[in-house]
C-alpha cells in the first residue's frame, strides 16, 4: 500500500530510527526493494531520480514503482530522488508520488530557497511531502567515483534553520561528511555538526550516501535526527555481483530469467539487511 503523509517519517524521528530510501532503476530492483519491505514489515521509500528515468523512460519507471507499491501488503512510499526540475516534480506529484526531493544544493542559497519554496507549494497542494538539500555532497549518484568528502561543502547549522523556515520543507538532506557511492577510505561523519543542525532544524534530517558507511556511524547519525537514509551503491553492487555470478550458468541456454532473478534476490537481501540495521533496537554491525 502507498505510504502517504509524513507520519512514518516523523514517527521514525521521534523513535530514533530511520526509514530507508532505496534507489531503483528497473523492474528487478523495484521487486527486490518491495520484497525487503514485505519481509521486514518496516516502511520503505522506493525512489528514483532523473538518471534512472533517462534509462527506463520516466512514465515506465513511475508506473512500475507506483503499481508495485500499491499492490504490496507493505507500506511503501514512492519518492522522486534528486530532482532539479520543477516540471519533473509536477509530473511525479500528478502521477501519485508520495514525496519528492527537490535538489537546489548546487545553487546559491537564495536560488535554492526559491526553487524549493516553489516545489513545496506545488507538492503540498497535492498532499505530497518535500525533501530538499542544503550543503553539497561529493560523488556521483549513479556510479562510485572514489570521491572524498572534501569534494563537497558541509551544511551550516544556522543556515539550515533559516532554509527550513523560509521554504516550509518537510525533511532536510544534509552534508556532514557523507559521500555518494563507495569511497577508498572509510567515511567519518561530522556528528557534532549533525547534532548542531538537529538542535536548530525542526524537521527530520536525511542522510544521503549511506552505502558503505560503518554501522556505528550510521546509527550515530540516526541518534542525531536522521530519520531517512538513502542507499543506492550497495544495491547496485549486490545486483551486479549476483548477475555476474549467474551469467556463466545462464549463458549457454541464454536463460535471462535466471540472471534477472539472481539480481532481484540480491537486491532484496541487501535491502533487508540495511532495513534491519535501521529498525528500532538495532545495534551497530
Ligand atoms: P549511495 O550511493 O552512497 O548509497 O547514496 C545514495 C543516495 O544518496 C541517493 O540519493
Amino acid at each position: 500500500m502507498l505510504l502517504r503523509g509524513t507520519e512514518a517519517l516523523t514517527a521514525a524521528a521521534r523513535e530514533g530510527t530511520a526509514i530507508p530510501g532505496f534507489v531503483a532503476y528497473n523492474l528487478e530492483t523495484v521487486q527486490g526493494i518491495v520484497a525487503a519491505a514485505e519481509t521486514s514489515g518496516r516502511p520503505i521509500l522506493l525512489q528514483a531520480g532523473a538518471s534512472a528515468f533517462r534509462h527506463t523512460g520516466r512514465t515506465a519507471l513511475m508506473n512500475l514503482a507506483l503499481d508495485a507499491a500499491r499492490r504490496s501488503t507493505a507500506a511503501l512510499g514512492v519518492h522522486l530522488d534528486h530532482s532539479r526540475d520543477l516540471d519533473e516534480v509536477a509530473a511525479c506529484v500528478d502521477a501519485g508520488y508520495t514525496s519528492v526531493m527537490v535538489d537546489g544544493s548546487h545553487l546559491p542559497f537564495a536560488e535554492n530557497v526559491a526553487l524549493t519554496r516553489e516545489a513545496v507549494r506545488r507538492a503540498h497542494d497535492a498532499g505530497v511531502w518535500v525533501e530538499a538539500e542544503l550543503g553539497a555532497l561529493a560523488g556521483d549518484e549513479d556510479v562510485s567515483t572514489g570521491a572524498t568528502a572534501a569534494g563537497g561543502s558541509m551544511t551550516d547549522p544556522e543556515q539550515a534553520a533559516e532554509f527550513t523556515a523560509a521554504t516550509g520543507v518537510d525533511a532536510l538532506a544534509v552534508a556532514v561528511g557523507n559521500v555518494h557511492g563507495f569511497t577508498a577510505d572509510p567515511v567519518r561523519l561530522d556528528l557534532d555538526r549533525l547534532e548542531r543542525i538537529h538542535a536548530l532544524v525542526p524537521v527530520p534530517l536525511v542522510l544521503h550516501g549511506a552505502s558503505g558507511l560503518p554501522g556505528e556511524q550510521l546509527l550515530g547519525a540516526v541518534r542525531r535526527g536522521v530519520a531517512k537514509v538513502n542507499v543506492n551503491a550497495e544495491l547496485r553492487r549486490a545486483y551486479l555481483a549476483a548477475v555476474a555470478g549467474a551469467l556463466p550458468e545462464a549463458l549457454p541456454g541464454a536463460d535471462t530469467v535466471a540472471v534477472w532473478t539472481a539480481g532481484r534476490d540480491a537486491v532484496a537481501a541487501t535491502a533487508l539487511r540495511i532495513t534491519e540495521t535501521l529498525a528500532p533496537g538495532a545495534t551497530p554491525s
